[in-house]
């Protein structure tokens, strides 16, 4: 069992989020989940599922709304603003962290180094003690601010991984799009899930 940091920005892709921790807690894994404002937004918006930004009533508020099996795994949010919590420190035992959906503006902030909340500080951390750190954005088109952040967040130790779901599996329902991106995200965390479809080939 271990413990992966899920950051939650303002960008498009709560199901994608829902998945991902529901694929960490299934698989047996702590998830620490911090969430901005404007992540909150986003979520109520595209799920239905409206935090408080209370730590303590929205792990509560997360545990009654997503299907988080009966294994050991378990959740528990932090206050955007609480640079103080554990998951701000390069000392905290973390195997990685994911921000998902990632906003172009957290993306901007992480390649830049701002740390102005605990999500961003999260990140920071992660990359100066050069752990995985998967950033899911989802934005179109990008300008070339954008793509040069990408770069730099890339070059700093990140992976990128845009919410791009592909078509050759032939997906039959917008499930299973989401979760060809949820499953690589965690395969990329080096978690097991069977979210992933790995591809089979096909002969000549
Ligand atoms: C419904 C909705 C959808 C949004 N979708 C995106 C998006 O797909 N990508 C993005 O970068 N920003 C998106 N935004 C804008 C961000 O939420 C906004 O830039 C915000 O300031 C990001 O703040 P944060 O980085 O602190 O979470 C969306 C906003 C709303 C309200």
């Amino acid at each position: 069992m271990s413990n992966y940091v899920v950051g939650i920005s303002g960008g498009s892709g709560a199901p994608y989020t829902r998945r991902v921790i529901e694929g960490l807690v299934q698989a047996g894994h702590d998830a620490k989940i911090v969430v901005t404002d404007a992540g909150r937004r986003v979520f109520e918006i595209e799920l239905g599922i409206a935090l408080t930004g209370d730590p303590a009533e929205d792990t509560r508020i997360l545990a009654d709304n997503l299907d988080l099996g009966s294994g050991s795994g378990s959740i528990e949010l932090f206050g955007q603003r609480n640079v103080a919590a554990t998951i701000a420190s390069g000392s905290y035992a973390c195997e990685g962290m994911v921000v998902v959906p990632c906003s172009m503006g957290t993306l901007a902030r992480i390649a830049t180094g701002i740390s102005s909340n605990l999500l961003e500080r999260a990140a920071d951390t992660a990359l100066k003690e050069r752990r995985h750190l998967i950033l899911v954005p989802r934005e179109t088109p990008l300008s070339l601010i954008l793509l040069r952040n990408m770069t730099a967040v890339t070059e700093a130790g990140a992976l990128v991984m845009p919410a791009m779901p592909g078509f050759y599996h032939l997906p039959e329902s917008v499930d299973d799009l989401v979760d060809m991106i949820a499953g690589r995200v965690l395969n990329g965390l080096g978690v097991d899930s069977t979210l992933l479809r790995r591809w089979q080939g096909i002969g000549d």
